[in-house]
């Protein structure tokens, strides 16, 4: 549990608030690239750590994203026209480069460049990578290199990206990412369907239900180790990662001894404000190009991460009970709610759109959970006292990948499991 105290810290992200500084150190994906495809395309409108703020791509292809009202009368720039190297306001003809400077002021008599150099719109760079507009909304001064994802500098055969809304705090979907034990529960088979097909399950997920977590703290954030049962001889080792300030790596699935060959998959939970987030999903295959059928799967509309609608909004939902099916709860599935990303929906949802972690009763297979409170907390307050976050900084301990892998039982996890979370 937390105080009330902690929980506000970590929960509370917008302007001057401590876990809002904190985050304002990092690169983050604000929107997908195809959301701003064209130049002089429309702009959209985006809300990052409580900011309200519009993105368009200029005439030269560059994406801004700057500050949703016009600092003349305030009016909102999403209905601005987006035209010859800036946006410009509807309402007195205002225009604004992406970097935020004033370029024409057509309604005062004295418009010149030196009238209007002081003439400035909040702005933010951006950065393009992984099929993803990037954004950086702290300090100038501070502006750290970009991290070193490897699904973000694969070919775009190699990766996919989407996302979805979620109607929670980012922290609390956050947790349900480092949380490697609601697996054989939320999203698993009931046990009348495990008996008819063993095959529906990992069986070794379900054959040992209570695995011994090991939270190792790295340069990036967390190594989560979750370890099982896989004979008398072997551990089944999943190695999900933590990447500060809100990513995950899940481990790959399947029925592999390691995962030197696989793909994986990832998230990040982007705060749109204290209450709302983007679930961003990844996936990275470093070995090849996926499938087309693989790429629908991982990165489409309907695929494993939706059905999302054309906002991005998910079709299973708290207004429709994401569509639990009593009767499949009954036979088969143990939510009766069906995909992954509805059922942690309806579960971190289920629990108010800021959890109170002051009544909770945590356990020992709440140790991910645990540290990644602590570690942000941590960085949150140091960063309150002066000290900045190391992490954001070193932009090559992003280089890694989650893994599978049975290992013998007398061989260390980190010996054994080096080389697979590595990346190029
Ligand atoms: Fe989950």
């Amino acid at each position: 549990m937390l105080t009330r105290e902690d929980n506000e810290l970590l929960t509370r992200v917008g302007p001057e608030t401590p876990m809002g500084t904190l985050l304002r150190r990092f690169w983050f994906p604000a929107c997908l690239a195809e959301e701003v495809a064209e130049p002089d395309g429309p702009p959209i409108r985006l809300r990052l750590l409580g900011e309200d703020l519009i993105a368009f791509r200029d005439t030269n292809g560059s994406v801004g994203i700057v500050g949703a009202h016009c600092p003349h009368r305030r009016a909102g720039l999403f209905f601005g026209r987006n035209e010859e190297g800036g946006i410009r306001c509807v309402y007195h003809g205002w225009k604004f480069a992406t970097d935020g400077q004033c370029l024409e002021r057509p309604c005062e008599p004295n418009d010149s460049e030196a009238t209007r150099a002081n003439v400035r719109l909040k702005s933010y760079p951006t950065m393009e990578a992984g099929a993803a507009v990037w954004v950086y909304m702290g300090p100038p001064d501070l502006r750290p290199p970009f991290p070193a994802f490897e699904w973000a500098r694969l070919a775009p055969g190699q990766r996919t990206l989407i996302k979805r809304l979620q109607h929670c705090n980012w922290a609390q979907a956050v947790e349900g990412g480092v949380d490697s034990s609601h697996i054989s529960f939320l999203h698993s088979k009931t046990e009348a369907q495990l008996a008819r097909d063993p095959s529906v399950n990992n069986p070794l997920h379900a054959a040992d239900r209570h695995p011994t977590f090991e939270v190792e703290q790295t340069e990036y954030g967390l190594m989560i180790a979750a370890r099982r049962e896989a004979s008398a001889e072997d551990y089944y080792w999943r190695v999900t990662q933590f990447l500060a300030p809100f990513w995950t790596m899940i481990p790959p699935v399947g029925t592999f001894k390691d995962s030197s060959e696989a793909a994986y998959d990832g998230h990040a939970w982007v705060p749109i404000d204290d209450e709302t987030t983007w679930t961003w999903s990844f996936a990275a295959n470093p070995h090849r190009d996926f499938t087309e059928q693989e790429r629908l799967r991982r990165g489409g509309h309907d695929g494993m991460w939706g059905p999302v609608d054309e906002q991005f909004h998910p079709l299973l939902n708290k207004d429709n009970d994401y569509r639990i099916d009593r009767e499949a709860q009954r036979q088969n599935s143990f939510t009766g709610i069906s995909g992954i990303p509805n059922q942690d929906a309806a579960v971190q949802e289920s629990m108010g759109a800021i959890s109170d972690r002051s009544s909770e009763l945590l356990g020992g297979s709440d140790r991910g959970v645990v540290m990644f409170r602590r570690l942000m907390l941590r960085l949150a307050k140091d960063l309150a006292e002066g000290r900045e976050p190391d992490c954001a900084r070193n932009a090559a301990a992003y280089a890694v990948r989650s893994a599978s892998v049975i290992l013998p039982k007398s061989t260390p996890l980190r010996k054994g499991a080096a080389p697979l979370m590595r990346s190029s």
